[in-house]
């Protein structure tokens, strides 16, 4: 299953899922970036074929190019159109580092949102993984984890744990995907 994976940002996400193809039998074959980022140069330095673009008449068109089957979004923070969304119908994923529907939507992304769920003292959070329509994190659930916040919990300690879940997961949970 030859996959994409789109990111904007520092690629940690990214780089799991690297680390992870062989093991969970899927092939990265290109990363699709919105913007220069560290993400970019992950891939590069793994020697996959990377694509800087907004168009997503271009996009696309590479995507077709490189014969891809899944998309993968690690951080990726753009909306994507309707149309494009249409075409890959229950083929984009994407991971949210909170419990959907809680703390999603414009403006959640990365410590945004550990930033809310500890100023507002939740019990929990975690991660969600879901298919991609054209609205931020609202498409169907696939998969949850849940961890729980300690006394004294930061937003930086509590993406620390969230990470940990996504590294985990995310591989996991595109390979029952692939299987299916
Ligand atoms: C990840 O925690 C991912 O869940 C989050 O951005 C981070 C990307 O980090 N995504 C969102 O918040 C999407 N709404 P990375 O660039 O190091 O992979």
């Amino acid at each position: 299953m030859k996959i994409a994976v789109f990111a904007s940002g520092t690629g940690t996400t990214l780089q799991a899922l690297m680390d992870n193809q062989v093991r969970y039998d899927y092939q990265i074959s290109l990363v699709v970036v919105n913007r220069v980022c560290q993400a970019r140069d992950r891939a590069e330095d793994t020697g996959i074929s990377t694509l800087l673009s907004k168009d997503w008449m271009q996009i696309d068109q590479v995507l077709a190019e490189h014969q891809i089957q899944m998309i993968v979004l690690a951080g990726f923070l753009a909306i994507i159109p309707q149309w494009f969304c249409e075409k890959w119908d229950n083929k984009i994923i994407n991971i949210h580092p909170a419990l959907l529907p809680k703390y999603g939507g414009k403006g959640f992304y990365g410590e945004h949102v550990h930033e809310a769920v500890v100023a507002a003292k939740e019990e929990f959070s975690g991660i969600t993984i879901h298919y991609v329509n054209e609205c931020y994190d609202s498409g169907a659930i696939i998969f949850q984890a849940k961890v729980a916040l300690e006394e004294g919990e930061t937003a930086d300690s509590l993406a620390a744990k969230i990470h940990k879940l996504e590294y985990q997961h995310y591989p996991e949970v595109i390979e029952e995907l692939i299987k299916k």
